[in-house]
């Protein structure tokens, strides 16, 4: 299978020096890139800024915003079978892009945003028989979260990931994550590395393949 990841955070900048942005690091993303590989299928990953080295056989594309993250899924996603959307999109962006760096004495004390385009949302349409996995990092129990998004954004599988212990989530090599499928059918896993946690997912989407149509 062809299979599209996207991995890390999207920065939304106010002027050339200056981003909104959030605390992850593309680890997890990166993670399941290569556990593709590893399982014989084809990856692309299209990566927010993060400081990765490219894993073995993936092609990666780099973005910074979330527009640029949403413009490169929708080129790539003709030729995928599956999507794996590991990435922390930011939701918001700052109204206005300053050309030149903004100088304190002209800046307000007030920042004015506008929301960035949901990616899963806007390509539900082109979904057709590709397996869609999205994620939900969560501060609290991620897994009603993770039925909520499962069931709004029509996906296949919900990454349920609590990143409010210090051992799971954003920066670091280990993960406590819940699969949630449709039907309620959930796949508690134990705290393992995020090379595992990803080998699963790889996993679990190679059982949802081989119980579904081709795209
Ligand atoms: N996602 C996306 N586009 C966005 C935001 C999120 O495609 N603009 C994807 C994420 O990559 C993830 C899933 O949607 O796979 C859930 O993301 P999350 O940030 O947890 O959910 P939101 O829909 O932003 O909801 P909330 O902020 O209410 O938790």
């Amino acid at each position: 299978m062809k299979i599209l990841v996207t991995a890390g955070p999207t920065r939304e900048h106010l002027d050339p020096v200056r981003f909104l942005s959030n605390r992850s690091t593309g680890k997890m993303g990166f993670a399941v890139a290569a556990a593709a590989v590893a399982a014989g299928h084809e990856a692309v990953l299209v990566a927010g800024p993060v400081s990765l080295d490219t894993p073995e056989g993936v092609r990666r594309i780099d973005v910074v915003s979330a527009r640029d993250m949403l413009a490169a899924v929708e080129s790539e996603l003709s030729e995928a079978d599956v999507l794996v959307m590991c990435a922390a999109v930011a939701d918001w962006r700052p109204k206005t892009e300053a050309a030149l760096k903004l100088k304190k004495g002209t800046m307000a004390p007030v920042l004015e945003l506008e929301p960035n385009p949901d990616i899963l949302r806007t390509i539900a349409p082109r979904k057709g028989g590709r397996i869609f996995v999205g994620f939900a990092a969560e501060t609290g129990d991620p897994v009603p979260e993770a039925a909520r998004k499962l069931a709004a954004k029509g996906l296949d599988m919900v990454v349920a990931n609590d990143v409010s212990a210090p051992d799971s989530g954003f920066a670091v090599d280990t993960n406590r994550v819940t699969f949630v499928r449709p039907g309620g059918r959930r796949t508690y896993l134990p705290l393992l590395t995020k090379a595992e946690v990803a080998a699963r997912l790889v996993a679990a989407v190679e059982e949802i393949a081989a119980r579904s149509q081709p795209k």
